[in-house]
């Protein structure tokens, strides 16, 4: 059988394999996803387009002018970003934003520079493109430095790329980081793709983004997903200068024509209707991140304080993410986020507080029993 050469430099997640070594009790902290319900209205939304026939034929290429309007409306009242409905694309959640702006911008042979540790599909994508992904590691605050970036760039960088808050650290980059990464994107020609699909994740400071600084050489992603809890729907967005957004949906047309049009409703509904349902997630995830926080305090373990998202990154002994395992606790080993991340496990807090303060406890028998 023959399969094409960049196809067989994915690699499968090392997070399937701890997934499937866990036992159907195990309280699993190993998800990248809330687990809240979507917003009630989002459902009910979706469910009266859907009723009524409004979802059943395919909608243009970049999504409902009237979702891109909401979308753009968010970004001016929470942001005060100028977004035009026109340069945005309403995708097929923000893995496909991601994959758009890379296959858009990067040729076969180039190099784009990713954050180790960091969000694994970066990596896939890029193999599945042909391009190359460059590790920059990160500075003791898990933040990635601005001058990293500009010196790992050379003649073959097309773009690199930023997250924050960040998967799987939970760190968040300052203002005057975000606008030194424009200014390097601008200054060097490199395209500076900004996941913020975390972007109302934020419990220290503030979220920044690149794109308030930048809008020709800055490419936003973000999505529905994480902040109305709607993984399932697969609806995100990406923003960008209109020439790129008219290459961008080029590309899009021809890999998925459009959004599912019942999850663009559903979207519509959720960025036009009450944030309530945001603020309390985001405020429910504040309480348990600092459950889990103290949790590591009393064992021991060693993190950099996360400011956003949902995870903390400590630094762990060898063998303590299979010990969890054992006591029926599931996290991921750091190492499934890139070479860097070795010596590291990711929590993510994605469970009430009572399994969080059960998971804590299992985990505190295994670290005081196993490597005081
Ligand atoms: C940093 C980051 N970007 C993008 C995604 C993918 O988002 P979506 O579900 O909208 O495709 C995730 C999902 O875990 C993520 O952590």
């Amino acid at each position: 059988m023959q399969f094409a050469d960049s196809v067989k430099q994915v690699t499968a997640s090392a997070i399937r394999d701890v997934f499937e070594a866990a036992s159907d009790d195990a309280i699993n902290l190993g998800l990248g996803q809330p687990d809240f319900s979507s917003p009630e209205h989002v459902r009910t939304a979706a469910a009266e387009a859907v009723t009524a026939g409004d979802a059943d034929a395919y909608t243009n290429n970049p999504g409902y002018r009237s979702l891109r309007a909401a979308i753009a409306r968010r970004y001016r009242d929470d942001r005060g970003l100028r977004v035009d409905p026109d340069e945005i694309i309403a995708t097929v959640g923000a893995t496909e934003a991601l994959y758009l702006a890379l296959k858009t911008h990067v040729n076969p042979g180039e190099k784009v520079l990713v954050p180790d540790p960091g969000f694994l599909a970066y990596r896939q994508q890029i193999n599945l493109i042909g391009a190359t992904p460059v590790s920059v590691p990160r500075r003791g605050d898990q933040t990635v430095a601005p001058e990293q970036i500009a010196e790992a760039i050379d003649e073959d960088t097309a773009a690199f790329i930023i997250n924050s808050p960040n998967n799987p650290t939970g760190a968040v980059q300052s203002r005057a980081d975000m606008e030194a990464f424009a200014e390097i994107a601008a200054e060097e020609d490199v395209l500076c793709i900004t996941d913020e699909v975390y972007e109302y994740f934020v419990f220290d400071g503030e979220h920044h983004s690149p794109y308030a600084f930048d809008t020709e050489n800055v490419v936003l992603v973000s999505a529905a997903s994480k902040t109305y809890s709607m993984t399932g729907w697969r609806l995100g967005w990406v923003i960008g200068a209109q020439d790129r957004i008219d290459q961008m949906v080029q590309v899009h047309q021809f890999i998925d024509t459009c959004a599912t049009a019942a999850s663009q409703h559903a979207a519509e509904a959720a960025l036009s209707g009450p944030q309530a349902p945001v603020e309390e997630m985001v405020a429910a995830f504040e309480r348990r991140r600092d459950i889990v926080l103290d949790g590591l305090d009393d064992m021991g373990i060693p993190y950099s304080q996360p400011g956003g998202a949902f995870y903390v990154f400590p630094e762990v002994p060898g063998g303590w993410v299979d010990a969890v395992l054992d006591a029926d606790v599931v996290v991921v080993p750091g190492h499934a986020f890139g070479a860097h991340g070795e010596g590291h496990a990711r929590i993510s807090y994605v469970r009430g507080a009572e399994q969080l303060k059960e998971a804590i406890e299992r985990m505190h028998a295994v670290t005081t029993s196993q490597f005081a």
